[in-house]
């Protein structure tokens, strides 16, 4: 079972991608917009304790008993899912991914710098750490020397263009993967450049449609995903199944990327995922 965990990369832009036409991303001095860090920023405190800990106890998630068969079926549209107060705590979902993180790199030795870049870039940016961990997830499954794909799509977070990993340079080139996939890489956006469109602020991704996604997380990890968005419902895309933005609500609810959660989406009635080929 855990070799076949591997298996389950997702290629972003799979799709024509007009990058040509949109060069100047890749800035790391953009942030998550104000009004969207109040939804969906939570800051950590000096002991790195997450202050969703402090929601009453009736009121936070427990950790799942099995990670490996959570899935959650809302959904299919973007305002259908839930707050980060539905998700859990940071150091909730590092337990359950860390021992991903050491199968796919043979060892602990990245664990630190890599939860500590997650929480760097996650400061910097006001993009939540949670969030940065399951794409990174969804990506790679946190494998800090993964291929790229025939798309170029690179590093710990498959982004086109990103830095590779450094064995000379663990730290700097594992938070490097990580800021290429939130800030983008000259021409390619990253997800922060989807988060950020919000219907009343104009863009510049001119071939996205922003009212779609509307400053909602899950629509811009739809968009991470595929380069586009047509449709509210963010479980089809151009006529095709997607899952991408459902398994990222999933991860944040605790599921660690194994086989039983991708065969427990089959059975989400509104999602129409019956066929989802599961590894
Ligand atoms: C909290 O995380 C930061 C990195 O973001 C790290 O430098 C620091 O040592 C951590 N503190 C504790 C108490 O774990
Ligand atoms: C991690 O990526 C490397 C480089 O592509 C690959 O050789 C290795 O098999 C991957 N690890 C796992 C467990 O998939
Ligand atoms: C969402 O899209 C999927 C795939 O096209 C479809 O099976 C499902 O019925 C749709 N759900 C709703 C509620 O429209």
């Amino acid at each position: 079972m855990r070799s076949s965990q591997c298996i389950f990369f997702l290629l972003p832009f799979a799709t024509a991608w007009p990058y040509s036409k949109h060069q100047g991303y890749g800035t790391s001095t953009i942030q998550l917009h104000e009004n969207l860090q109040d939804a969906w920023y939570t800051k950590y405190t000096k002991d790195n304790q997450s202050e969703v800990t402090t929601l009453p106890t009736k009121n936070r998630l427990a950790v799942p008993g099995d990670p490996t068969r959570v899935y959650s079926c809302v959904g299919p549209r973007a305002e259908d899912f839930p707050g980060q107060d539905k998700w859990l705590t940071l150091d909730q979902l590092w337990a359950i991914n860390e021992p991903v993180i050491e199968t796919v790199n043979g060892g602990s030795t990245y664990n630190d710098d890599l939860q500590i870049a997650i929480k760097e870039v996650a400061s910097d940016s006001k993009v939540d750490a949670r969030l940065i961990l399951a794409i990174i997830m969804q990506e790679s499954s946190g494998n800090i020397s993964i291929h790229c794909t025939e798309t170029t799509a690179c590093g710990l977070m498959q982004h086109r263009g990103s830095a590779p990993f450094s064995a000379y340079n663990p730290k700097i080139s594992i938070k490097n993967m990580i800021e290429d996939g939130i800030y983008g890489t000259p021409g390619v956006p990253g997800f922060l450049s989807y988060f950020n469109c919000d219907a009343s602020a104009p863009s510049e991704l001119t071939w996205v449609n922003t009212q779609l996604i509307n400053g909602n997380p899950y629509a811009a990890a739809h968009v991470y995903n595929t380069g586009h968005i047509d449709d509210v419902n963010l479980s089809t895309d151009k006529g095709k199944s997607n899952y991408y933005a459902h398994d990222i609500l999933s991860r944040l609810q605790g599921w660690n990327g194994w086989k039983g959660g991708c065969e427990k989406s089959r059975g989400c009635d509104r999602l129409g995922f019956g066929k989802r080929h599961c590894w």
